[in-house]
């Protein structure tokens, strides 16, 4: 039996494996995220912590007998957030989020320390990634700095309390802006740039590798016969990767999580900066995959679901079972800013086109089809690099409405399959991580691809529609850029 666990933004999710690579249970426990200033993206590690140990109790309490036969652990995490942790293992302040955009400023004196560092990392300097956020700790909150001990990204640090042990895998790493993603190996210039050393990082390894051992109280707490090892585990998209067996060159996915990615695996280091989309390792050895990344995806239906007081069920209910047609309104989806294509942490969303008939189900298909136009963003950035994507399976929490996928089918012009299980993307390959690392199995033989249900298929008509509106949507950031800069 393995365990995978999400350490997602918006809930823990911990679900059950068997030696059949089938799914035996899961419980996700909900979080929030606590945004005290504009563009401000924060969680308590703590919080995870809770939440993580909620979610297995629960298992424990449902499934005792196949917790206890857990041989191994793989952890899928958020990436890029910053936990800061001081001598005493104590965490320092509130983790700062991939989609926190205060460290802005902090992106171009990194870069003007570090001048390699697109060359080096791999990707362009932007303030969803870890090291700026520790150039705005040091220069807004001096003090915090001057006790930071090690930096760890955020399943590091459910790792770290789980195992005592603080080790991170590449794919994770890469996020950083401290790895040299091309010799999977920290740099040790990137770390000087932001006033760290090595001391300061925890080991690395790959993410099929053994990488620590459930502590004894959790052990028993539990009720296992012997203490599970931890795989070196997984950033959430390379897990959404390995559950997918997306390993091998072009292989392709796009996932509707609370951010949004197009994702092609690579079978080299491939840096692709004119487009801001990012270069990493993948989290199985001698392997790496780029990806385009769109900040808000299931984010701004959750954030509209919020705006008109229901659930995004309550929402999605409301519209046709397929779209006849693009919404006559055009929504800009960036909520938080915007990574690919245009790297910009101050830009905000908008809505465009509203009219006395516009109803609250043509909102939200601009929504769902504002996000499918970032996604297109993310996709002729992959294209432009020279990387070729015909297909790609779709997971994620919002890969549960056909009617978002047929959107994205048309908009992306790409045939999408649909996944029995799609929504537990990094849960289900940080178990298959675990699994790897615990038995020593070949990736090969583990990370086959699952059970598609279904293909969406673009639809031509639609598809002409949507490339028109596509075109209007790509107006939208120059025009939003200009009347925020007025
Ligand atoms: C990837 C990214 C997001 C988070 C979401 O670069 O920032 O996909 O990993 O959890």
């Amino acid at each position: 039996m393995f365990l995978g666990i999400d350490v997602g933004t918006s809930g823990i999710k911990a679900l059950l494996v068997d030696e059949n690579q089938h799914e035996v249970a899961s419980h996700t426990e909900s979080l929030t995220v606590s945004r005290p200033h504009a563009g401000w993206s924060e969680q308590d590690p703590e919080d995870w912590w809770k939440a993580a140990c909620r979610a297995i109790d629960k298992l424990h309490g449902q499934h005792p007998e196949a917790v206890a036969a857990i041989r191994g652990i793989g952890l899928s995490g958020q990436q890029h957030g910053a936990v800061l942790v001081d001598a005493s293992g104590e965490v320092l302040r509130p983790c700062i989020l991939w989609n926190d955009t205060r460290a802005e400023a902090e992106c171009a004196l990194f870069e003007e320390r570090f001048p390699l560092s697109r060359e080096v990392t791999g990707n362009i300097a932007m303030p969803g990634f870890t090291a700026p956020k520790l150039l705005w700790v040091a220069r807004h909150e001096p003090e915090i700095f001057a006790r930071i001990r090690h930096v760890l990204l955020p399943k590091a640090w459910l790792r770290y309390r789980m195992t005592g042990e603080m080790i991170e895998d590449m794919s994770d790493a890469s996020g950083t802006l401290w790895l040299d993603v091309g010799k999977r190996a920290w740099s040790v210039e990137a770390l000087k740039a932001t006033g760290l050393t090595l001391a300061n990082m925890p080991t690395l390894c790959e993410g099929t590798e053994p990488a620590g051992v459930l502590k004894e109280d959790l052990t028993h707490r539990w009720g296992m016969t012997s203490a599970p090892v931890f795989a070196g585990s997984a950033g959430d998209n390379a897990a959404g990767a390995v559950g997918l067996g997306a390993i091998r060159n072009e292989d392709a996915f796009v996932s509707l999580g609370t951010s949004g990615v197009v994702w092609v695996t690579t079978n080299e280091f491939r840096p692709e900066h004119q487009s801001a989309i990012h270069a990493f390792c993948h989290a199985v050895p001698k392997t790496w995959h780029q990806m385009g990344v769109t900040l808000s995806a299931a984010a701004s239906l959750a954030w509209w679901a919020k705006v008109c007081g229901v659930t995004e069920r309550d929402l999605l209910a409301e519209l046709p079972e397929r779209p006849a047609r693009p919404s006559s309104v055009l929504f800009a989806p960036y909520l938080s800013g915007e990574r690919t294509p245009h790297n910009d942490g101050t830009i905000r969303g908008g809505f465009v086109g509203l009219s006395h008939d516009t109803s609250r189900a043509e909102l939200t298909q601009a929504v769902l089809e504002g996000v499918a136009f970032s996604f297109r963003d993310a996709l002729e950035g992959l294209t432009a690099s020279g990387s070729i994507i015909t297909e790609a399976d779709v997971i994620g929490g919002g890969s549960r409405s056909p009617f978002w996928i047929a959107i994205l089918a048309s908009v992306l012009g790409l045939r999408l399959h649909s996944l029995a299980h799609g929504e537990h993307g990094g849960a289900f390959g940080a178990a298959r991580l675990a699994r790897i690392a615990a038995t020593g199995e070949s990736v090969e033989s583990v990370c086959t691809p699952p059970e598609r249900v279904s293909a969406t298929d673009p639809v031509p008509e639609l598809q002409n529609a949507y490339d028109q509106a596509y075109s209007r949507y790509r107006r939208l950031y120059p025009a939003l850029r200009g009347i925020q800069d007025a």
